[in-house]
């Protein structure tokens, strides 16, 4: 994949330097309607703060695995820490040379064709996991840390499976296989926590967001083709008919309630041992 356009939309459309859900402190005093592009921002930067907190004292350089537009990075460099980032992504390879000139190295390929040239103490995949198979994952930061270097995972992951078609099935790996991937590949869990209650505002924000905006919006442009152009709108519904249908179940991605019967999201942090299993 040259170049992710889903995750290129929310960089241009949120225009904050992050691409993950964020950080609510106190997730049940957030009001949805009330939310704004800034308050999401700052929901952001909570959440890089908040997993910062999991980083051993010991941990000098991080490897930044998929690594957005950078955020998170500047983030970490500016508390002291030593930081080269990786992405596969060309448009976030650009905004990266642009934002840092330079002074970010940058690595593009996807990690599990990573080569690297050091070790680091930290691999950091934030909000990358779920983008790559565990076993050449777990695979590919064995070969970055040094003996006794850490992982830290955030993402979300599958908990309960239905074998129905919802779309929180997809995209996202199984909690215990991961968990057991880990360990086959030489990784001792030392943290593992939830924080699952602390973004499901982002996604209460966005559902309001579609129904208050989204859904009234098309509403008015379906009623204004039915009137002044009915022959347009026949020829649209045959065209888009299977790509709205598509849409309309990816928006259940967004569904608080279907994401805590299906999904968690957690933290981790693991420490590779000193013989890794290859
Ligand atoms: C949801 S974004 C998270 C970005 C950033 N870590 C953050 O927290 O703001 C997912 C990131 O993983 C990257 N990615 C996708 N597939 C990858 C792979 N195989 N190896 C490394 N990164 C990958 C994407 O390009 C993107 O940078």
């Amino acid at each position: 994949m040259a170049l992710d356009h889903v995750l290129k939309w929310y960089a241009e459309t949120i225009r904050s330097p992050y691409l993950h859900y964020g950080y609510w402190d106190e997730p049940d005093q957030v009001d949805p309607e009330a939310i704004g592009l800034a308050d999401i921002a700052r929901a952001q930067e909570r959440y890089i703060t908040r997993l910062a907190e999991v980083i051993p004292d010991s941990v000098h350089s991080i490897l930044d695995v998929g690594c957005g537009i950078g955020g998170n990075a500047a983030f970490l460099r500016d508390r002291g820490y030593a930081v080269e980032v990786l992405s596969p992504d060309k448009y976030q390879e650009e905004v990266i040379m642009e934002r840092f000139q330079q002074r970010l190295p940058f690595h593009r390929t996807r990690f599990e064709d990573f080569v690297p040239a050091r070790s680091y103490d930290l691999v950091l995949e934030s909000e990358s996991a779920a983008y790559i198979k565990p076993k050449p994952g777990f695979a590919a930061a064995g070969r970055c840390l040094r003996p006794g270097g850490y992982l830290l995972v955030s993402d979300y992951f599958i908990i309960y499976d239905d074998q129905s078609d919802s779309p929180h099935l997809r995209g996202a790996h199984r909690l215990e296989t991961y968990k057991r991937e880990a360990e086959t590949a030489g990784f001792k869990l030392l943290e593992e926590r939830d924080v699952t209650a602390h973004i499901l505002p982002t996604l209460k924000t966005a559902t309001a967001f579609v129904e208050r905006f989204i859904y009234p919006t098309s509403d008015y442009i379906l009623y204004t083709l039915r009137r002044k152009h009915p022959r347009i709108l026949a020829g649209l519904r045959w065209l888009g008919q299977s790509l709205w249908d598509r849409k309309q179940k990816q928006l259940q991605l967004i569904d608080s309630e279907a994401f805590l019967t299906y999904r968690r999201y957690k933290f981790f942090l693991f420490q590779l041992g000193d013989k890794p299993v290859t």
